[in-house]
């Protein structure tokens, strides 16, 4: 199944399938007639996959790039070492490279491709269930800085997207959870539509039953084609996918980013969302059952504590969100529809994580 991306700078297939990870070279080698390549990895695909991705360097003749696994290495100093590689191997402007990882890998090594040469061409290869119906799609490419999450990066679309469901396989439940949270996110921005499927299918889809694990997969990739296409740069209504983000950023830093994954976060986030729509008011009363049985039965994790909500309510101040001192929300107002709500009063917000608390 190919869906399409098209936005401002660049229009793009997504390649959604099962069992299609071995058409890949072949793929490469026609799109990259004699271009030279480098899949960058890291250490836990390099040892998962290993002769899948020695076939892949016999087909294509591609160099390989190993990085440290984890979200403390997306670093300045990972992305300068994929750099390192790509200057030694004399790649040029001509080349590219194939991003195989997780949302992580991917975020660097697009941020490797944005400035190599001022920018060659990447393929975004994701193998979690959150990259491939978030973070593989739409162009932002970051690593991270001591002082916070994807503050250094660029905007650079990929020119194609593979994505083939069965690397799923091998992903850790854990995993697999945080990738429902950025799923289900899409069930209150991506419409009526989504946000009934997602009500009618929620089941299904935590058990990964393959129909309704790959259509949700799909629905969610349309959906986010979809905003990046009207929005690629954020101006206007691309802020609706940090559905649940303002509270999930200020957990992750409340537990000092470990102990909770941001898609674990985020589903606790979309909880507080909900709740302080109600409280404000931007979600009508007659919407409420409905969310609640969305709600009910989401995969919430457990919390490594009672998270403190007047220091969660500091830590949102030091998010890219606020603007102007206000915190920045996208808050529920219809099923499947949000809106972006600047500022809401400190007892709301408050109140809405010591929802946490009682959950
Ligand atoms: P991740 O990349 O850290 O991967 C999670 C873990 O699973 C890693 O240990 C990884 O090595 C392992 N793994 C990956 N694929 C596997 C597989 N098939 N089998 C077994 N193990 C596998 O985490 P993630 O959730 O994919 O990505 C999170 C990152 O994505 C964050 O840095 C976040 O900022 C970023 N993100 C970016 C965007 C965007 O639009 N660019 C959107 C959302 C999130
Ligand atoms: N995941 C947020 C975005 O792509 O804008």
């Amino acid at each position: 199944m190919q869906i399409s991306v098209n936005t401002a700078s660049r229009s793009y297939p997504v390649f959604l399938d099962s069992g299609s990870a071995l058409g890949l070279g072949a793929y490469l080698n026609e799109k990259f007639k004699n271009r030279r390549c480098c899949l960058v990895t890291n250490t836990t695909l390099a040892s998962i996959y290993s002769s899948y991705i020695n076939t892949l360097k016999e087909e294509t003749g591609c160099v390989i790039h190993t990085a440290p696994d984890g979200e403390k290495y997306k670093t300045i100093a990972t992305w300068s070492e994929i750099l390192d590689t790509l200057i030694s191997a004399r790649l040029d402007r001509s080349s590219y490279i194939v991003a195989f990882g997780g949302g992580v890998l991917g975020d660097m090594a697009g941020f490797a491709a944005a400035s190599f040469m001022r920018g060659i061409d990447y393929i975004q290869v994701p193998t979690t269930l959150l990259s491939m119906v978030d973070s593989s799609v739409g162009g932002k490419t970051a690593v991270d800085h001591p002082m916070g999450k994807n503050l250094i990066g660029a905007f650079h679309q990929p020119s194609a997207v593979w994505i083939d469901i069965d690397f799923l396989k091998k992903l850790p439940s854990r995993q697999f959870v945080a990738g429902y949270a950025e799923m289900f996110k899409y069930a209150f921005i991506g419409g009526s539509g989504m946000f009934t499927f997602i009500m009618n299918n929620r089941d299904a889809i935590l058990r990964s039953e393959p129909k309704q694990l790959m259509e949700s997969i799909e629905k969610s990739i349309r959906v986010k084609a979809d905003i990046v296409g009207r929005d690629e740069k954020e101006s206007g209504s691309r802020a609706l996918l940090n559905f649940g983000h303002t509270f999930a950023h200020a957990l992750e830093q409340f537990y000092g980013f470990e102990g909770l994954l941001h898609g674990e976060a985020v589903l606790w986030g979309m909880v507080c969302a909900v709740d302080l729509a109600k409280r404000k008011g931007t979600l009508p009363r007659s919407c409420w059952t409905a969310f609640d049985r969305i709600m009910d039965g989401l995969p919430l994790p457990a919390l490594p504590s009672v998270p403190d909500a007047g220091k969660v309510y500091e830590a949102m101040f030091a998010d890219k969100k606020v603007s102007s001192g206000k915190l920045r929300f996208v808050l529920p107002c219809a099923e499947g529809e949000s809106v972006v709500v600047n500022g809401a009063r400190e007892s709301e917000v408050m109140a809405a994580l010591e929802k946490i608390g009682e959950l």
